[in-house]
């Protein structure tokens, strides 16, 4: 059972993150849901995740999956209702788990009735009161955008309203138009909508493009670094600019620091997409009165080697406590993808898993992540995902974004029809039913990682104890030493021997380590390529 609201619930918690449309679809319409999430409360219990962030079920004409919300208090009909809702929390809180709900506020859908009303599409008081919960300007004399800005999915953020001569911001879809968040309206507007998922009983909101939200008061254009080369790749647009005006302005920890106050009087976990790669802008982004933590993205931007990943991992140093650990969400390929691929890919995943898990923080898996699964293939004329292939990553977002597979046979049992993203069915192997009965599998490695993580959290006292980062085996392997508790994960591809502290007893291992369970451990221990170990010293 949950209680309301003890103290910082998230210190030694781990999460999961359900992209809704791809979980479990209850009603065979092809598409994820609520109810479909309920179905696997068991699921996920078993596996032991404290709490999940689900990505948007609002009403949502779905021109980027969800993230173009028309209604921010309620619920899309293709994810269920607010009774369904309802439902949802209260048999997760009986279960232990606590719900996590996604916050858009960046910007809306352009279906909002607020950008309607802002059009003048429900009349001229609408318009008056409405129309400056965005962004407009002028265009220059000459005309052409108000400045140089270019959107995060490629081309100009700036998209003209032939009824008025004016354009509006989006830093994405020109169906997102950015709030103006220098307008106080937009901000009262956004403190009921977060009482009121916090009155439904959410424990804590992601924000959606926290480093967003607030824009250079004069709209300045952004210091051009080189021109923007033709054919040039969405990042690559981005890159072309210091983006000095358009984000990671101070005023949005304004904003932060009041949600921050209404979330801490519910025991609410407030934390955001903080896309800085930086520990030093991650720094600036989480202040002590400001959002109580930030998804810290650097390991969803490395190649797999020793030092890359040390870097990651100890880079952010005394700020760690303050980040959320995560090696895939529905916006990157899948990290084993990303790894190499393959059984290599998978056991890399898995290490580095091994030691979000035992880092100052809060690990979240990605769904899927627990059963080893890389990208699903998705055939060119079924890609769905907005900002398309031609993106930095060839297989856009979609590959991230397929079905679970939750069992052999017909759309790996995730729905009765086909689902809403069309992919090549998983193996056998990489179904949850399958991996139920195998001990080995990525999905009882996941369970007894988390299992002995809660364990060694409670026994150990590890919540209060700082990281010490070392490396060993010439460099290989990583060394997460927290208090009483040493987890070592090999990076290379070969056999690497690791010191251990006298009388080290084995706690967890990975399916492909060889260390076995004596009890205490020699003081050299020999790590198979790719596995990781938990132990405890005295
Ligand atoms: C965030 C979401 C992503 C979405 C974007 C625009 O980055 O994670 O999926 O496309 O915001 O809302």
């Amino acid at each position: 059972m949950i209680s309301s609201s003890s103290e910082q619930w998230w210190a030694g918690a781990a999460g999961y993150q359900i992209y809704i449309r791809s979980f479990a679809d209850s009603n065979d319409d092809g598409v994820g849901d609520l109810e479909g999430i309920r179905s696997k409360l068991g699921y996920l219990s078993d596996l032991g995740v404290d709490f999940v962030w689900i990505t948007p079920f609002y009403p949502t004409p779905g021109d980027d999956w969800g993230y173009d919300v028309a209604d921010y208090c309620d619920v899309d009909p293709l994810f269920g209702d607010l009774d369904t809702f309802d439902r949802l929390v209260a048999e997760a809180h009986d279960r232990g788990i606590r719900i996590v709900t996604d916050l858009v506020p960046n910007h809306s859908s352009s279906s909002h009735r607020w950008f309607q009303a802002a059009l003048g599409n429900s009349g001229a008081a609408d318009r008056e009161r409405y129309r400056d919960y965005y962004i407009w300007r002028d265009p220059p004399p000459g005309g052409g955008p108000p400045n140089n800005w270019v959107g995060y999915f490629g081309g100009p953020a700036w998209t003209l309203d032939p009824d008025s001569g004016q354009y509006y911001l989006h830093l994405f879809l020109p169906s997102q138009p950015d709030l103006n968040w220098r307008n106080p309206a937009v901000g009262d507007e956004w403190e009921g909508i977060l009482r009121f998922w916090l009155d439904r009983g959410v424990s804590g909101f992601r924000v959606d493009v926290a480093g967003g939200l607030v824009k250079d008061a004069l709209l300045r254009s952004n210091p051009q670094l080189q021109p923007i080369p033709p054919g040039a790749s969405r990042w690559e647009q981005w890159d072309c600019f210091e983006h000095l005006h358009d984000v990671f302005q101070p005023e949005s920890q304004e904003v932060f620091r009041r949600w921050r106050a209404i979330c801490d009087r519910y025991g609410a976990f407030l934390h955001g997409e903080t896309y800085h790669l930086d520990p030093r802008g991650m720094d600036a982004l989480l202040p002590p009165d400001g959002m109580h933590g930030g998804y810290w993205f650097a390991p969803m931007h490395i190649e797999w080697s020793a030092d890359t990943l040390w870097e990651v991992l100890s880079g952010p140093g005394d700020l760690a406590d303050r980040l959320l650990w995560a090696a895939g969400s529905h916006d990157m390929p899948r990290a084993p993808t990303r790894f190499g691929g393959g059984e290599a890919g998978r056991e890399r995943t898995l290490a580095m898993n091994v030691l979000f898990a035992f880092a100052p923080g809060v690990p979240v898996l990605y769904q899927g992540e627990e059963l080893g699964l890389g990208d699903g293939h998705v055939a060119p004329e079924s890609k769905l995902d907005p900002v398309g292939p031609d993106s930095d990553v060839a297989a856009g977002r979609d590959g991230c974004r397929t079905p679970m597979p939750w069992m052999p046979g017909p759309f790996n049992g995730f729905s009765a029809v086909e689902p809403w993203l069309l992919s090549e069915p998983r193996p056998t192997e990489h179904t949850a039913a399958a991996q139920e009965d195998d001990e080995a599998s990525y999905l009882n490695s996941h369970r007894r990682l988390l299992a002995v993580r809660r364990r060694l959290f409670e026994t150990e006292g590890l919540a209060g104890e700082a990281a010490d980062w070392g490396r060993d085996g010439d460099g290989a392997v990583i060394v997460l030493r927290r208090g009483s508790v040493v987890a070592s994960a090999n990076t290379a591809d070969t056999e690497t021997t690791v010191q251990l502290p006298a009388g080290s007893e084995l706690m967890y291992e990975t399916p492909a380590s060889t260390c076995g369970a004596s009890a205490p451990l020699p003081a050299q221990v020999r790590l198979a390529p790719r596995s990781a170990i938990v132990c405890r010293t005295n």
